[in-house]
């Protein structure tokens, strides 16, 4: 039987039939690169994008066609081993909601969020670095006067965070708005525990004066896992991977004409510093907590015994 698909699709490409001047064919160019094989897989899909309406798209699309192609010729996956992939994704989906974004996590173990954030944030010297941002920043956290004690749930060893914020030439900077935030002493946030922990716990908005410090009061952070109990959990598992990152505060610092800058200061003494889930630490952030065991000097800061004490400064590079 004569197969009609075949009469509608000849073997010359398309494109010569225009060439051999045989009029302009008003069929799709469906085979300009030639018809799929192992050998030229990458550059038949990407053909076919020719057309695409935005370069940029285009351009992304090819490096990520070609990328993948490759990859799988170098796996070889069975069909068994792509369709447990595929599932992979499909359950990484699944978990998502407003609350929780399962990409980003996947993104975060992989290293992209960190690379993404490299090439974003190139700095001069002597600028801060930024590191990851991380899913549980507010954008509605109640701005204090200076000195304020954001730890509403009265857990954890006392502590004060207080530096300046300077211009790469170490000019102060006037009304920089820091907005900080960090889990508490069980390795939570507040959005992780809404009802729970007072709403608002362990963040705030500060804005400097004239000299450009900042202080507030807050409590030592701890060491806490990533939200493990889904696809990226089970997949740090598999990989023998532990889920956890080393203690730190979240800082945004920002001010008009200069870079805003999204970053961490880390505890030096935590046993996952060198083994963040996320590979958010860099050596610049890593701060140094004091112990300060002297009674007057708690009593003039506002806490009733022994606290940490740190000292970070930061550099804002112009925009
Ligand atoms: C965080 O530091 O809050 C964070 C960053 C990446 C993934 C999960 C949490
Ligand atoms: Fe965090």
């Amino acid at each position: 039987m004569k197969d009609e698909n075949l009469e509608q699709f000849p073997s010359v490409p398309l494109p010569m039939i225009g060439r051999l001047g045989r009029g302009v064919s008003t069929m799709p160019d469906t085979h300009e690169t030639g018809y799929f094989s192992e050998n030229n897989s990458a550059e038949v899909v990407t053909g076919r994008n020719k057309n695409a309406r935005d370069e940029r798209l285009k351009f992304a699309m090819e490096v990520i066609t070609r990328k993948l192609h490759e990859a799988v010729k170098e796996i070889e996956p069975t069909q068994e081993e792509w369709f447990e992939a595929i599932m992979f994704l499909t359950r990484t989906g699944h978990k998502c909601d407003d609350w929780r974004q399962e990409f980003i996590l996947l993104s975060d173990v992989l290293g992209v969020s960190m690379l993404v954030d490299a090439v974003n944030s190139r700095r001069p010297t002597g600028a801060s670095e930024n590191t990851v941002l991380g899913p549980f920043h507010v954008s509605d956290a109640p701005e204090y006067p200076m000195g304020t004690n954001i730890c509403l749930d009265q857990k954890g060893e006392d502590l004060v965070v207080r530096g300046k914020i300077t211009d790469v030439d170490g000019h102060p900077l006037e009304g920089a708005k820091i907005d900080v935030w960090q889990a508490n002493d069980e390795g939570f946030y507040d959005v992780q525990q809404k009802g729970i922990q007072p709403e608002f716990n362990l963040r705030g908005v500060f804005r400097t004066g004239t000299d450009g410090t900042y202080w507030f009061r807050a409590v030592r952070p701890k060491h806490y896992s990533i939200p493990s109990d889904g696809p990226v959990g089970a997949l740090l598992t598999q990989l023998g991977r532990h889920p956890y990152r080393p203690a730190h505060l979240h800082y945004i610092v920002e001010k008009e004409g200069y870079d805003r800058l999204t970053t961490h200061i880390f505890d030096p003494d935590d046993a996952y510093l060198h083994s963040d889930a996320v590979f958010g630490v860099k050596q610049s952030l890593i701060a140094e907590f004091v112990r300060v065991d002297d009674p007057s000097k708690a009593a003039e800061i506002g806490f009733n015994g022994p606290y940490w004490d740190v000292e970070f400064d930061f550099v804002l590079a112009r925009k």
